[in-house]
Protein backbone atom coordinates (compact mmCIF):
# COMPACT_ATOMS: atom_id res chain seq x y z
CA UNK A 1 0.00 0.00 0.00
CA UNK A 2 0.83 3.82 -0.85
CA UNK A 3 1.92 5.30 1.93
CA UNK A 4 2.99 9.38 1.96
CA UNK A 5 4.61 10.89 5.03
CA UNK A 6 4.70 14.65 5.17
CA UNK A 7 6.14 17.48 7.17
CA UNK A 8 4.86 21.18 7.28
CA UNK A 9 5.26 23.57 10.04
CA UNK A 10 2.98 26.54 11.16
CA UNK A 11 3.70 30.44 10.06
CA UNK A 12 2.76 33.62 11.91
CA UNK A 13 1.19 36.45 9.73
CA UNK A 14 3.39 39.71 10.44
CA UNK A 15 -0.08 41.41 8.06
CA UNK A 16 -2.69 39.91 9.63
CA UNK A 17 -6.02 37.82 8.07
CA UNK A 18 -9.05 38.22 9.69
CA UNK A 19 -12.58 37.60 7.83
CA UNK A 20 -13.43 35.80 4.83
CA UNK A 21 -14.92 37.43 1.62
CA UNK A 22 -16.68 33.76 0.86
CA UNK A 23 -17.52 31.25 3.67
CA UNK A 24 -17.79 28.44 1.35
CA UNK A 25 -14.55 28.73 -0.77
CA UNK A 26 -12.73 29.52 2.52
CA UNK A 27 -11.66 33.12 0.35
CA UNK A 28 -10.08 35.56 2.39
CA UNK A 29 -11.44 39.65 2.55
CA UNK A 30 -7.90 40.96 3.01
CA UNK A 31 -4.42 39.38 1.76
CA UNK A 32 -1.72 38.86 4.41
CA UNK A 33 1.79 38.42 4.97
CA UNK A 34 3.40 35.87 7.13
CA UNK A 35 6.50 33.84 7.82
CA UNK A 36 7.27 29.90 8.15
CA UNK A 37 8.80 28.92 11.30
CA UNK A 38 11.66 26.07 11.97
CA UNK A 39 11.35 24.09 14.87
CA UNK A 40 7.65 23.47 15.59
CA UNK A 41 5.45 21.39 12.71
CA UNK A 42 2.97 18.91 12.09
CA UNK A 43 4.22 15.42 10.84
CA UNK A 44 1.25 13.70 8.78
CA UNK A 45 0.72 9.90 7.55
CA UNK A 46 -1.16 9.48 4.74
CA UNK A 47 -3.10 6.54 2.54
CA UNK A 48 -6.17 5.09 1.19
CA UNK A 49 -8.55 3.28 2.63
CA UNK A 50 -12.54 1.97 1.81
CA UNK A 51 -15.33 3.54 2.44
CA UNK A 52 -14.93 5.95 5.20
CA UNK A 53 -12.47 8.81 5.84
CA UNK A 54 -10.50 7.92 9.29
CA UNK A 55 -8.46 11.05 11.09
CA UNK A 56 -6.16 10.50 14.09
CA UNK A 57 -4.80 13.83 15.31
CA UNK A 58 -2.05 13.18 17.70
CA UNK A 59 -2.99 9.59 17.65
CA UNK A 60 -6.45 10.19 18.75
CA UNK A 61 -9.86 10.59 17.22
CA UNK A 62 -11.22 13.62 18.00
CA UNK A 63 -15.06 14.06 16.93
CA UNK A 64 -14.63 18.08 16.59
CA UNK A 65 -11.66 17.70 14.03
CA UNK A 66 -13.27 14.82 12.37
CA UNK A 67 -15.81 16.77 11.54
CA UNK A 68 -13.86 19.40 10.48
CA UNK A 69 -11.51 17.61 7.93
CA UNK A 70 -14.68 15.67 6.31
CA UNK A 71 -15.64 18.70 4.55
CA UNK A 72 -11.77 19.11 3.19
CA UNK A 73 -11.80 15.26 2.36
CA UNK A 74 -15.25 15.92 0.50
CA UNK A 75 -13.40 19.23 -1.69
CA UNK A 76 -10.73 16.95 -2.78
CA UNK A 77 -13.25 14.48 -4.18
CA UNK A 78 -15.33 16.56 -5.80
CA UNK A 79 -11.87 17.80 -7.23
CA UNK A 80 -10.72 14.62 -8.57
CA UNK A 81 -14.20 13.76 -9.37
CA UNK A 82 -13.65 10.00 -7.56
CA UNK A 83 -14.81 8.53 -4.44
CA UNK A 84 -12.01 7.58 -2.66
CA UNK A 85 -10.89 7.73 1.17
CA UNK A 86 -8.53 8.40 3.23
CA UNK A 87 -6.38 7.27 6.18
CA UNK A 88 -4.74 10.46 7.74
CA UNK A 89 -2.55 10.56 10.99
CA UNK A 90 -0.97 13.98 11.86
CA UNK A 91 1.32 14.67 15.34
CA UNK A 92 1.72 18.02 16.24
CA UNK A 93 5.04 18.36 18.65
CA UNK A 94 3.37 21.50 19.79
CA UNK A 95 0.18 22.78 21.60
CA UNK A 96 -2.80 21.92 19.22
CA UNK A 97 -5.76 24.90 18.48
CA UNK A 98 -4.39 27.29 20.92
CA UNK A 99 -3.40 29.94 18.65
CA UNK A 100 -0.17 28.50 17.27
CA UNK A 101 -1.36 28.10 14.03
CA UNK A 102 -1.91 24.22 13.85
CA UNK A 103 -4.40 24.23 11.17
CA UNK A 104 -1.61 25.79 8.69
CA UNK A 105 0.45 23.44 9.51
CA UNK A 106 -2.05 20.49 9.76
CA UNK A 107 -3.87 21.31 6.10
CA UNK A 108 -0.94 21.69 4.39
CA UNK A 109 0.67 18.58 5.08
CA UNK A 110 -2.21 17.30 4.34
CA UNK A 111 -2.82 18.72 0.94
CA UNK A 112 1.08 17.88 0.29
CA UNK A 113 0.43 14.07 1.07
CA UNK A 114 -2.58 14.49 -0.70
CA UNK A 115 -0.66 15.54 -3.97
CA UNK A 116 2.07 12.83 -3.63
CA UNK A 117 -0.11 9.80 -2.60
CA UNK A 118 -2.92 10.62 -5.85
CA UNK A 119 -0.29 12.02 -7.78
CA UNK A 120 -2.24 15.28 -8.80
CA UNK A 121 0.87 17.17 -10.04
CA UNK A 122 -0.38 20.50 -8.50
CA UNK A 123 1.85 23.09 -8.40
CA UNK A 124 2.97 25.02 -5.61
CA UNK A 125 0.44 27.72 -6.53
CA UNK A 126 -2.33 25.67 -6.78
CA UNK A 127 -2.00 22.98 -3.52
CA UNK A 128 -1.51 26.58 -1.55
CA UNK A 129 -5.26 26.75 -3.27
CA UNK A 130 -6.04 23.07 -1.73
CA UNK A 131 -4.43 23.91 1.53
CA UNK A 132 -6.57 26.89 1.94
CA UNK A 133 -9.89 24.97 1.40
CA UNK A 134 -8.68 23.25 5.18
CA UNK A 135 -7.38 26.57 6.77
CA UNK A 136 -6.95 30.17 5.10
CA UNK A 137 -3.49 30.48 6.61
CA UNK A 138 -2.67 26.60 5.90
CA UNK A 139 -1.86 28.08 1.90
CA UNK A 140 1.25 30.38 3.34
CA UNK A 141 2.77 26.93 5.18
CA UNK A 142 3.20 25.56 1.45
CA UNK A 143 6.29 27.76 1.18
CA UNK A 144 9.00 28.58 3.21
CA UNK A 145 10.53 32.10 4.33
CA UNK A 146 8.77 35.27 3.58
CA UNK A 147 4.82 34.78 2.03
CA UNK A 148 2.30 36.71 0.65
CA UNK A 149 -1.38 35.45 0.22
CA UNK A 150 -3.40 37.23 -2.29
CA UNK A 151 -7.10 37.37 -1.39
CA UNK A 152 -7.85 37.57 -5.21
CA UNK A 153 -10.99 39.32 -6.32
CA UNK A 154 -12.50 36.70 -8.87
CA UNK A 155 -15.90 35.07 -6.81
CA UNK A 156 -14.27 31.52 -7.73
CA UNK A 157 -11.17 31.86 -5.91
CA UNK A 158 -8.88 31.48 -8.79
CA UNK A 159 -6.63 34.37 -8.06
CA UNK A 160 -6.86 33.43 -4.18
CA UNK A 161 -3.30 31.89 -3.61
CA UNK A 162 0.02 32.13 -2.03
CA UNK A 163 3.22 32.76 -2.81
CA UNK A 164 7.16 33.25 -1.78
CA UNK A 165 8.64 36.68 -1.41
CA UNK A 166 11.57 35.45 0.16
CA UNK A 167 13.28 32.46 0.98
CA UNK A 168 14.63 31.51 4.55
CA UNK A 169 17.93 33.38 4.06
CA UNK A 170 16.74 36.90 2.85
CA UNK A 171 15.99 38.17 6.23
CA UNK A 172 17.26 37.35 9.19
CA UNK A 173 14.96 36.65 12.22
CA UNK A 174 14.52 35.42 15.35
CA UNK A 175 11.16 33.68 16.86
CA UNK A 176 10.34 33.76 20.58
CA UNK A 177 7.06 31.85 20.69
CA UNK A 178 6.16 32.43 24.12
CA UNK A 179 3.03 30.00 25.98
CA UNK A 180 0.96 31.79 28.16
CA UNK A 181 -1.77 29.18 28.55
CA UNK A 182 -2.42 26.09 26.61
CA UNK A 183 -6.17 25.14 26.82
CA UNK A 184 -7.44 24.99 23.65
CA UNK A 185 -9.26 28.28 22.34
CA UNK A 186 -13.39 29.03 23.37
CA UNK A 187 -13.74 30.99 19.88
CA UNK A 188 -12.45 29.00 16.42
CA UNK A 189 -11.04 31.65 14.39
CA UNK A 190 -13.58 30.36 11.65
CA UNK A 191 -16.71 31.31 14.03
CA UNK A 192 -14.73 34.33 14.94
CA UNK A 193 -14.26 35.74 11.64
CA UNK A 194 -17.75 35.12 11.21
CA UNK A 195 -18.74 37.18 14.09
CA UNK A 196 -16.30 40.44 13.29
CA UNK A 197 -17.89 40.59 9.55
CA UNK A 198 -21.28 40.43 11.40
CA UNK A 199 -20.58 42.61 13.98
CA UNK A 200 -17.40 44.93 14.57
CA UNK A 201 -18.02 48.30 13.72
CA UNK A 202 -14.06 48.07 12.77
CA UNK A 203 -14.56 45.03 10.28
CA UNK A 204 -15.28 47.79 7.03
CA UNK A 205 -12.18 49.96 7.81
CA UNK A 206 -10.00 46.96 8.62
CA UNK A 207 -10.93 45.30 5.24
CA UNK A 208 -10.13 48.77 3.76
CA UNK A 209 -7.35 49.08 4.94
CA UNK A 210 -5.43 46.05 4.47
CA UNK A 211 -4.03 46.97 1.14
CA UNK A 212 -2.05 49.54 2.26
CA UNK A 213 -0.72 47.37 5.06
CA UNK A 214 0.34 44.39 2.68
CA UNK A 215 2.03 47.34 0.63
CA UNK A 216 3.97 49.21 2.87
CA UNK A 217 4.81 45.81 4.29
CA UNK A 218 6.13 44.82 1.17
CA UNK A 219 7.92 48.03 0.73
CA UNK A 220 9.86 47.86 4.45
CA UNK A 221 10.66 43.68 3.48
CA UNK A 222 12.48 45.33 0.26
CA UNK A 223 14.69 47.85 1.80
CA UNK A 224 15.35 45.13 4.85
CA UNK A 225 14.31 48.33 7.13
CA UNK A 226 13.90 46.28 10.73
CA UNK A 227 12.09 49.11 12.51
CA UNK A 228 9.73 49.65 9.65
CA UNK A 229 8.30 45.52 9.64
CA UNK A 230 8.11 45.57 13.16
CA UNK A 231 5.91 48.94 13.30
CA UNK A 232 3.85 47.65 10.36
CA UNK A 233 3.45 44.12 12.54
CA UNK A 234 2.53 45.16 15.80
CA UNK A 235 -0.13 47.69 14.36
CA UNK A 236 -1.48 44.72 11.94
CA UNK A 237 -2.10 42.42 14.76
CA UNK A 238 -3.53 45.30 17.33
CA UNK A 239 -5.75 46.38 14.20
CA UNK A 240 -6.67 42.72 14.32
CA UNK A 241 -7.37 42.44 18.13
CA UNK A 242 -9.70 45.45 17.73
CA UNK A 243 -11.96 44.35 15.61
CA UNK A 244 -12.00 40.75 17.74
CA UNK A 245 -12.44 42.92 20.86
CA UNK A 246 -15.38 45.09 19.54
CA UNK A 247 -17.12 42.18 18.07
CA UNK A 248 -20.51 41.05 19.53
CA UNK A 249 -19.98 38.64 21.78
CA UNK A 250 -16.29 40.29 22.53
CA UNK A 251 -13.37 37.83 21.13
CA UNK A 252 -10.94 38.45 23.72
CA UNK A 253 -7.63 35.92 23.18
CA UNK A 254 -5.63 37.82 25.69
CA UNK A 255 -4.76 36.89 29.36
CA UNK A 256 -3.16 39.55 31.46
CA UNK A 257 0.21 37.57 31.07
CA UNK A 258 -0.31 38.38 27.29
CA UNK A 259 -1.26 41.66 28.03
CA UNK A 260 2.03 42.10 30.66
CA UNK A 261 4.53 40.89 27.94
CA UNK A 262 2.95 43.26 24.83
CA UNK A 263 3.53 45.83 27.62
CA UNK A 264 7.12 44.93 27.56
CA UNK A 265 7.97 44.42 24.24
CA UNK A 266 6.06 47.64 23.05
CA UNK A 267 8.37 49.61 25.73
CA UNK A 268 11.48 48.03 24.53
CA UNK A 269 10.99 48.88 20.80
CA UNK A 270 8.93 51.95 21.05
CA UNK A 271 10.86 53.89 23.77
CA UNK A 272 14.17 51.89 24.03
CA UNK A 273 14.73 51.48 20.28
CA UNK A 274 15.63 47.69 21.04
CA UNK A 275 15.17 45.44 17.85
CA UNK A 276 12.39 43.29 19.07
CA UNK A 277 8.47 43.60 18.51
CA UNK A 278 5.36 40.77 18.85
CA UNK A 279 2.40 39.84 17.11
CA UNK A 280 -0.15 37.65 18.76
CA UNK A 281 -3.29 35.38 16.72
CA UNK A 282 -6.26 33.84 18.25
CA UNK A 283 -4.80 32.83 21.57
CA UNK A 284 -3.40 34.12 24.14
CA UNK A 285 0.38 32.95 23.29
CA UNK A 286 3.28 36.15 22.33
CA UNK A 287 5.10 35.49 19.38
CA UNK A 288 8.07 37.83 19.89
CA UNK A 289 10.38 38.82 16.98
CA UNK A 290 14.21 40.19 16.72
CA UNK A 291 17.49 40.01 15.02
CA UNK A 292 20.11 37.24 15.95
CA UNK A 293 22.03 39.58 17.63
CA UNK A 294 19.61 40.67 19.97
CA UNK A 295 18.35 37.08 20.89
CA UNK A 296 20.67 36.45 23.93
CA UNK A 297 19.15 39.63 26.00
CA UNK A 298 15.68 38.96 24.60
CA UNK A 299 16.22 35.23 26.42
CA UNK A 300 17.29 36.83 29.22
CA UNK A 301 14.60 39.11 29.76
CA UNK A 302 12.10 36.23 28.79
CA UNK A 303 13.49 34.34 31.54
CA UNK A 304 12.57 36.54 34.25
CA UNK A 305 8.58 36.78 32.87
CA UNK A 306 6.19 35.63 35.54
CA UNK A 307 3.13 33.23 34.49
CA UNK A 308 4.86 31.71 31.60
CA UNK A 309 3.82 28.04 30.95
CA UNK A 310 6.77 27.19 28.36
CA UNK A 311 8.46 29.03 25.26
CA UNK A 312 9.89 27.88 22.27
CA UNK A 313 13.18 29.77 20.10
CA UNK A 314 12.79 29.23 15.89
CA UNK A 315 13.58 30.44 13.02
CA UNK A 316 11.96 30.62 9.60
CA UNK A 317 11.75 27.53 8.05
CA UNK A 318 10.53 25.68 5.01
CA UNK A 319 7.88 25.26 3.32
CA UNK A 320 5.76 21.85 3.00
CA UNK A 321 7.45 18.81 2.26
CA UNK A 322 7.67 14.76 1.46
CA UNK A 323 9.21 13.39 3.82
CA UNK A 324 11.45 9.88 2.94
CA UNK A 325 11.09 6.58 4.93
O1 LIG B 1 -6.18 29.71 9.23
P1 LIG B 1 -7.34 30.35 9.86
O2 LIG B 1 -8.45 30.50 8.88
O3 LIG B 1 -7.75 29.70 11.12
O4 LIG B 1 -6.94 31.88 10.22
C1 LIG B 1 -6.14 32.27 11.29
C2 LIG B 1 -5.87 33.74 11.17
C3 LIG B 1 -4.94 34.34 12.21
O5 LIG B 1 -4.00 33.40 12.66
C4 LIG B 1 -5.70 34.83 13.44
C5 LIG B 1 -4.20 35.53 11.59
C6 LIG B 1 -3.27 35.14 10.47
O6 LIG B 1 -3.21 35.87 9.47
O7 LIG B 1 -2.57 34.12 10.61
Amino acid sequence: MKKIKTIARPNIALIKYWGKRDEKLNLPAVGSISITLDGISTKTEIWLTQDVDKFYLNEKIDIDEHSKIVPFLDYVRDFINDKVYFEIHSVNNFPTAAGLASSASGYASIAKGINQLLNLNLSDKELSKLARRGSGSAARSIFGGIVEMHKGNEPDGSDCYAEQLYSTEYFPLDVVVVITNTEVKKTSSRNGMLISKNTSPYYSNWVNNSEYDINAMKMALREKDFNKIADLSIRSCLKMHSVMMTSNPPLLYWNSTTFEIIKQIEDLFYEQNQPVFFTIDAGPQVKILTTPDYKKHLLKIIKKLDNIQDYYVLELGNGAEIIED
